[in-house]
């Protein structure tokens, strides 16, 4: 009957989980493994991830050290949570640390074999990234595309005055995704994806989110590989759904512009790519364009959105440092003055508190995974091939050895100290480094502090009422990227004209 039939199948999966498992750790080479958690057959540590697994491999790295060993159902998994061996990993060693192992919502669509995100080292990856560094994101290309981006902070501005005439909160959040959504579509081809207050762009942010749920869920069907061919969260089926959804969208925005090419002049990065394939050597197909505007949204959205509202809720938690970068901006940009991206460099408060808050909260909290493609050796211990390493920036940022009292909000830290998040720092890299650094990184570091600015000179901010700033929710929610669990809600309240900055 069934229920025999279901005991056989169980046990027969368990008996085909072990040899797989055996097998494995057969193949070694010899050497030791780092130290960690004794793993429970079948299931390993899964137990010991919890809600929180930044967290928890936080604390158990205090008891077995910066390079630590679990199994994560059939997946070896390798954490490190020292600046020290995160720059083995990430410098020394990485050209055999680079790659990744694909999560099987990522197959949705074949995405995995044209994403820079999950191709390994190899040539189509190459030309990616070079596509990246060379044509989209130099600086001569973002300077061009500043006036698309100013545009869209002019709304944000515009929004939350609304919201002060109106008495209403502001979901900082919610108001960071639809600017960084438009920031990104604006950037990248021109086009407003997203408005304030409009039922018709729901369904887009849908599809977004979707996306985003989709791909940051934790799969058991990449703990167990048997179950891959389940599905057994129907993870795979949504995503196709999702991206096939996205797909539609690019190749109408795609569709427009080849049509108009020719008539318009547009200085867009979308324009980038069709320019790439008049030269041979780039050469982009459709799809590659579409997977790779796909990666670049997923990517860009969520990371900047969360950065955004954990530095607001930093600032409303400490209503001084808040003031201090609000009378830094005043100074810099003057009164009334227009924001430009250059003013920047000129304001290191703030960058401190950009820097602060990818300490405290960096989103991505174990970079994407990387995976080994090699055995090697690292403090005396083996590395497998095959495993999965975490990089728990998380917990590097909260060490007291490196930052004293590392769980205050303390820009201040940041002014006397040289230390930057471009990948040469390895006590702060919330963008990872090495070969795998995200290559959005600047235009992330644009649209990071322009919508803070833009949200911080212009407005002071009330709490609900009855709500002090002793008690705004800070805990946290662990996904694609490292949320807030409980989203921040504030009042605004326009500045009087001698103290208010406008965007032009
Ligand atoms: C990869 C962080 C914004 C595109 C990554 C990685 C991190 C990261 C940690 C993985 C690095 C590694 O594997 O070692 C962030 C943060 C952002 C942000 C904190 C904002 C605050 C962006 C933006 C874009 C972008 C705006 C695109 C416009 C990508 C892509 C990859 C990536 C395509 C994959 C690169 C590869 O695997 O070769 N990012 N990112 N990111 N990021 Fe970002």
């Amino acid at each position: 009957d069934f229920l025999t039939f279901f005991i056989i199948l169980l046990l027969s999966f368990i008996w085909i989980c072990t040899l797989f498992q055996t097998l494995n750790s057969k193949h070694r080479k010899s050497g030791k493994l780092p130290p960690g958690p004794y793993p429970i057959p079948i299931i390993g540590n899964i137990l010991e991830l919890g809600q929180k697994p930044h967290l928890s491999l936080a604390k158990l790295s205090k008891t077995y050290g910066p390079l630590m060993y679990l199994k994560i159902g059939y997946l070896e998994t390798v954490v490190v949570s020292s600046p020290e061996i995160a720059k083995d990993i990430l410098q020394k060693y990485d050209h055999v640390l680079s790659s990744r192992s694909v999560p099987s919502a990522a197959m949705a669509k074949e995405h995995h074999k044209h994403s820079m995100v999950w191709l390994p080292v190899e040539n189509q990856w190459r030309k990616l990234r070079r596509i990246c560094r060379e044509q989209m994101f130099t600086l001569q290309r973002l300077d061009a595309s500043w006036g698309l981006r100013r545009e869209k902070l002019q709304k944000l501005f515009e929004y939350v005055s609304q919201c002060c005439v109106n008495g209403q909160a502001v979901n900082i959040g919610e108001a960071a995704f639809i600017t960084s959504l438009n920031l990104m579509s604006a950037t990248l081809f021109s086009v407003e994806f997203s408005e304030f207050n409009s039922d018709s762009s729901q369904e887009f942010k849908d599809v977004f989110w979707g996306v985003m749920k989709c791909v940051g869920s934790p799969n058991f069907a990449d703990y167990f590989p048997l179950l891959k061919y389940f599905d057994p969260q129907g993870l795979l089926r949504q995503t196709k759904f999702y991206f096939g959804k996205l797909f539609a969208i690019f190749d109408g925005i795609i569709d427009q512009r080849l049509k108009s090419r020719g008539t318009q002049m547009t200085d867009d990065l979308l324009e980038a790519l069709l320019d790439l394939n008049k030269k041979s050597d780039h050469e982009l197909s459709r799809d590659d364009i579409k997977h790779l505007l796909l990666d670049l949204f997923v990517a860009g959205t969520d990371t900047t959105t969360g950065t955004v509202e954990w530095a607001m809720a930093e600032l409303l938690h400490n209503p001084n440092k808040l003031l201090k970068a609000r009378n830094e901006l005043k100074d810099v940009v003057g009164v009334n003055g227009l924001i430009q991206e250059s003013d920047i460099s000129r304001l290191p408060y703030l960058q401190a508190v950009v820097k602060e808050t990818f300490r405290l909260h960096p989103a991505a909290p174990f970079l994407v995974p990387h995976k080994s493609t090699a055995d090697i050796e690292i403090n005396g211990y083996v590395v497998p091939k095959n495993a999965q390493i975490l990089v728990n920036v998380w917990a590097s940022g909260r060490d007291s050895n490196t930052w004293p009292n590392p769980d205050s909000f303390m820009p201040e830290r940041f002014l006397d100290r040289k230390t930057d998040f471009r990948g040469r720092d390895f006590e702060l890299i919330p963008f990872g480094a090495g070969r795998r650094i995200c290559p959005g990184l600047p235009l992330a570091s644009r649209m990071v502090h322009l919508m803070l600015a833009t949200f911080i000179c212009n407005f002071e901010w009330k709490l609900d009422e009855g709500l002090n700033q002793e008690e705004i929710d800070m805990s946290e929610k662990f996904g694609l990227t490292l949320q807030k669990a409980i989203p921040l809600k504030a009042f605004p309240i326009k500045l009087n004209d001698n103290n208010s900055l406008v965007l032009r």
